[in-house]
């Protein structure tokens, strides 16, 4: 309630009692009306809003619970404390069933009692109100978190579709990746050929490209494969891991990339892995191309190295990767096959190297994994089904 005191109005057609009651709250914290008979009394509630009614039940025109109907109608927390004349304990009751507080037995002997059933009144009165302003706020703050949980609702959809789409932007960047490198040798080649005589040689040239172009094809075709997910490439393919570095060292060679990086290879001989030749062939470019920056970078003169072992072990056929570059700082290993994930400058790097050997491997069924102990360099590890 408000700071205002309170608007008390009494009803009572007897001048002693309306008199009787000024007197019990003459001197308290209230605004006081009173009148003697309904239809006043109904014209004030109408006009200037009570607070709590104190009234006889049998006043000449309106009853006192005709009154009290209409203040509740006003206000249904203003409060009604009825005056009964003689009463029986019926007309008691009735007054409590009809909303009144508390009722008042004449003749009002007893002033104490009037002014604790009026504070009462009051009090419960406050209560109420402040339970209702509560009750407001709440459904105000309820209103406001329902508002923000569809928001977050929205948002989250909008989140998972930019998300889907940033995957499908990531697969794309990744595809390029894979495509640049026998795309290079196909162009190579093509020069090649311009400005060769030797039929021969063109066409051991031509036939290269024809394999180049194969590989992009099926680079696309997993495009295609990924899409929908459920088909499953059930040609079983092999590759001859000797054969896969040969080609991956002499697409790298046509590059500047191992300028001045000595290639330590050990490969045990005849050991084939199920993997297409043109994807390990991918997967060693990409290890070897990283070594080689690496050890480039870090070394610019002096001993520069990149080993390259191939063995098997059980029915896995491994594969290891080791420079003497400045290796990778343990926070780092984690996040190295991350798409984009790259610490060359921009131009560069794209940081898909990583991504692209991680997404070949596990696809055969395979795993790829890196450690490095400090001072020796990078060692990457790639374990796949021999065949
Ligand atoms: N042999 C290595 N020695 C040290 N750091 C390496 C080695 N291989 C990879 N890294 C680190 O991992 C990062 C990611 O490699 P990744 O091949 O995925 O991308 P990139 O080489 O940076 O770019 P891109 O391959 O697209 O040209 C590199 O930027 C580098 O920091
Ligand atoms: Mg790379």
């Amino acid at each position: 309630m408000s700071a205002r005191p309170p608007h008390l109005l009494l009803v009572d057609d007897e001048p002693v009692i309306l008199q009787i009651l000024r007197a019990v709250f003459a001197g308290e914290a209230v605004r006081l009306s009173a009148c003697a008979d309904g239809a006043t009394a109904a014209a004030l509630i109408e006009s200037d809003p009570v607070d709590l009614l104190i009234t006889d039940k049998n006043l000449p025109d309106i009853s006192g619970i005709e009154l009290m109907r209409r203040l509740k109608q006003r206000d249904p927390l203003a409060e009604a404390i009825l005056i009964t004349g003689y009463a029986s304990v019926d007309t008691a009751v009735d007054a409590l069933a009809l909303g009144a507080f508390d009722y008042l037995r004449k003749p009002l002997d007893d002033v104490f009692d009037v002014r604790r059933k009026a504070w009462r009144a009051l009090e419960r009165l406050r209560m109420a109100r402040e339970n209702r302003q509560l009750l407001a706020d709440l459904q105000r703050k309820n209103a406001e978190l329902e508002a923000a949980l569809a928001e977050t609702r929205a948002l989250q959809s909008e989140l998972i579709q930019s998300e889907k789409l940033a995957g499908i932007g990531t697969l794309a960047a990744g595809i390029a990746h894979e495509v640049s490198s026998p795309l290079f040798g196909v162009l190579g080649l093509a020069e090649a050929i311009l400005e060769e005589d030797e039929l021969p040689v063109v066409r051991s040239h031509a036939r290269e490209i024809v394999e180049y172009s194969e590989n992009i094809r099926h680079i696309v075709q997993e495009l295609t494969s990924y899409a929908r997910a459920s088909d499953v490439d059930d040609e079983e393919q092999t590759a001859d891991v000797a054969l896969a570095l040969d080609d991956a060292q002499r697409l790298l060679a046509r590059t500047a990339a191992l300028a001045g990086v000595e290639l330590r290879l050990q490969v045990e001989p005849g050991l084939r892995a199920r993997i297409r030749g043109t994807e390990l062939q991918q997967v060693l470019l990409n290890l070897i191309k990283n070594a080689a920056e690496a050890v480039i970078e870090h070394r610019p003169e002096g001993e520069r190295w990149v080993a390259v072992e191939a063995w098997s072990e059980g029915g896995l056929a491994l594969l290891r990767v080791h420079d003497n570059g400045p290796g990778i700082a343990p926070a780092r290993l984690r996040q190295v096959f991350d798409p984009f994930f790259t610490t060359k400058p921009p131009g560069r790097g794209t940081g898909l190297g990583l991504n692209v050997v991680y997404r070949i491997v596990t696809r055969n069924s395979g795993q790829v994994d890196v450690d490095s102990p400090p001072g020796e360099g990078a060692r990457f590890r790639v374990r796949l089904p021999r065949a």
